[in-house]
């Protein structure tokens, strides 16, 4: 029997790890960082906030805040000769493989911050990917549609820098909408951490072999693209544009719960969450405010996900099987409205996550009682049996 944690009265688990950064209770849908609920991080603090209280258990005091985001603003940069990398990749690449492969790279450039062992070299490590995420996402976009990079602006705030140099071209004068920016702090917030999900347990498991920790979050990213995990915000959005029309809806109601098709309602159901995901009801308050205040409240999509959403929860087979939106129902609906293609859908949700899996990370390597990650099996393959020569198979 392996090692098995007391995680939680009457939860017990052989892969779980002790961690005091986020708690969920999936039973009645809560979600708290330090301590802190979601819904009200999402409605009185900003990314990097979150960023600074995951990282380090406590809400910044404002010398601290400032500290933070300067430390944060100052390393947005690239090193220039990662730059190459992108022209390296076919333009019809998907965003997550670039953002995989260039996050990868970055362990081949900051070698004075890949030490685990040196808690300096850990900090440096951890706003570096912080602060570059943005900017290799973006670039990320730029190359897919063929336009220049754009430099980050350290005069701006965190989302609106990413806005920049996702949407700003040397051509012309760009001026970040706050409506959007706002909108795209809070994506980020929702996006930020969430226990020991599979792309955090990746990057952990990752970690524990002492592995550079660039690589590991290049790890993460990986994980995270795939469509039952993060890759489900753009699948989401997919699947409600093809539904088109609300009566259309109950067409694909009746595949999601058609035994024979491998079809799901993307956005809907969570491996924990037997109850409203609350990031869904953030992120669905969230899509109203915006598209309101775009002037696009009519938007058919949004229409059609409320109708969606209404008809699933009064469905014998949805409820009995506790499905609800996820975090990954409404969010597309957002970033369509701030303008992002559906491709960057996932690499914004990699972008938001990273402090996540930084700060899991860091709480592991920091463990002194942490161990190679070793998970084991149930065997259920062939006994014992000797070598038998070809001519006698
Ligand atoms: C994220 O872990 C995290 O925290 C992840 C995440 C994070 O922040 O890191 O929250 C982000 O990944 C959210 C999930 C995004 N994925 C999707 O929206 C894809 C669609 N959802 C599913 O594929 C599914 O719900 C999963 C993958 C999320 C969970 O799959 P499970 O573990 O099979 O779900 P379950 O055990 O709760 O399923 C119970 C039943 C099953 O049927 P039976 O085998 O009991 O007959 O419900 C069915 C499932 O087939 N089911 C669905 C369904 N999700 C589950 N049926 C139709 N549509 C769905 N969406």
């Amino acid at each position: 029997q392996a090692d098995v944690f007391t995680f939680d009265p009457g939860f017990t688990s052989t892969a779980a790890c002790e961690s005091s950064i986020t708690f969920i209770d999936g039973d009645k849908g809560e979600l708290l960082h330090r301590g802190y609920p979601i819904d009200q991080l999402a409605a009185k603090s900003h990314y990097l906030e979150v960023c600074y209280l995951l990282l380090y258990g406590e809400l910044p005091t404002a010398a601290q805040l400032e500290d933070f985001t300067s430390r944060v603003t100052n390393h947005t940069m690239l090193h220039e000769q990662m730059l190459n990398f992108y022209r390296g990749f076919r333009r019809d690449a998907h965003p997550m493989a670039i953002v995989c492969g260039v996050v990868g790279a970055m362990s081949a450039f900051y070698h004075d911050s890949t030490d685990i062992h040196d808690p300096w070299q850990r900090e440096v490590a951890s706003i570096r990917m912080i602060a570059k995420l943005p900017t290799i996402t973006a670039n990320a976009y730029k190359y897919s549609i063929g336009q220049p990079f754009v430099y980050p602006d350290n005069n701006l705030d965190y989302a609106s820098n990413f806005l920049r140099m996702c949407f700003a071209v040397p051509a012309e004068e760009y001026v970040v909408d706050p409506i959007l920016a706002r909108a795209m702090d809070r994506i980020f917030m929702l996006h930020a951490d969430h226990e020991q999900n599979a792309s955090t347990s990746t990057v952990r498991l990752a970690g524990s072999s002492g592995a550079n920790p660039f690589a590991c979050i290049a790890a993460g990213v990986a994980c995270l693209w795939g469509p039952a995990h993060g890759g489900a915000n753009e699948a989401a959005l997919n699947m409600l544009r093809e539904i088109g029309s609300v009566d259309r809806i109950p067409e694909y109601i009746a595949k999601a719960k058609d035994k024979a098709d491998p079809f799901r309602l993307m956005g809907f159901g969570h491996r924990v969450y037997k109850n409203f995901d609350p990031r869904a009801k953030v992120m669905k308050e969230s899509a109203d405010e915006v598209l309101g205040l775009l002037g696009v409240e009519n938007n058919p999509t949004l229409q059609v996900a409320k109708e969606l959403e209404k008809i699933a929860l009064e469905d014998e087979y949805f409820v009995s099987k506790k499905l609800y939106p996820n975090v990954d129902f409404y969010s597309g609906i957002i970033l369509d409205a701030i303008g992002f293609p559906t491709s960057m859908f996932t690499p914004i949700f990699a972008l938001s996550r990273t402090v996540g899996w930084i700060a899991q990370w860091k709480e592991m390597i920091e463990d002194e009682k942490q161990k190679i990650g070793r998970p084991r099996q149930l065997y259920t393959g062939a006994g014992f049996r000797d070598y038998a020569d070809v001519e006698n198979r």
